[in-house]
């Protein structure tokens, strides 16, 4: 059991990698909880994420306080430094803070639409110390969320929930967290074009 991590229901969003079976790994935000001693994950289905996962029973998860990584995977842009993990075959982000390493102990089917994945860590690696909150970053996190639901949410709740967070932004953000954010206003803005377009004609 790890003292330093919550098993209270408690979801860390980090950055999953899985083989893609090509020698590559995948990239993807997922968000993770503790059950006792074990990690368990919830992939959607259809993603590419859990095919791999039920293909490789492998995964490493990277935590990165460089927020351009979670809205770099929702706008087209994976290619990040990744480096070897060290027990299984398949990389993580170079640049973590930390990472675990993962591997598949079962798969609970009951739901189909979201199996649950239920995984043992081989390593818990610290490479950096974490330099404490920003609110900027949090609201980066959100605006990923809410751009990996687009086609779910209503758009005029989306516009309202993000020029809510830009306060945050316009407060506390760097560089990376500007640069962060202009990637996810961008696809907002050519998903709200998308739409308007739709609508006139028809
Ligand atoms: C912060 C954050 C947390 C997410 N958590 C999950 C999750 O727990 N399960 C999931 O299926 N998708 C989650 N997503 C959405 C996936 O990242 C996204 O659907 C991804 O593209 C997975 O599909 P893929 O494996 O085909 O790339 C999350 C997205 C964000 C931004």
């Amino acid at each position: 059991m790890n003292h330093w991590a919550a098993d209270d229901g408690t979801i860390t969003e980090a950055l999953l990698g899985t083989p893609a079976g090509d020698g590559t790994t995948h990239l993807a935000p997922l968000g993770f909880r503790r059950s006792g001693a074990h990690v368990v994950l919830a992939p959607f289905h259809p993603s590419r994420t859990l095919d791999h996962l039920r293909e490789h029973g492998v995964a490493s998860i990277s935590h990165t306080d460089d927020v351009r990584v979670f809205a770099g995977c929702l706008s087209g842009r994976r290619d990040w430094p990744l480096a070897a993990c060290e027990h299984i075959a398949c990389a993580r982000l170079r640049d973590a803070v930390s990472h675990h390493e993962l591997r598949v102990l079962r798969i609970d089917d009951s739901d189909a639409q979201r199996p649950r994945f239920v995984c043992e860590e081989l390593l818990v690696c610290g490479h950096r110390p974490w330099t404490g909150f920003n609110r900027a970053q949090a609201a980066v996190l959100e605006a990923c969320i809410l751009v990996s639901r687009l086609h779910m949410l209503p758009l005029p709740q989306v516009r309202e929930q993000f020029d809510a967070l830009r306060i945050a932004i316009d407060k506390t953000s760097g560089s990376r967290e500007r640069e962060a954010w202009q990637w996810l206003l961008a696809r907002l803005q050519a998903f709200e074009a998308a739409q308007a377009a739709g609508e006139a004609s028809r």
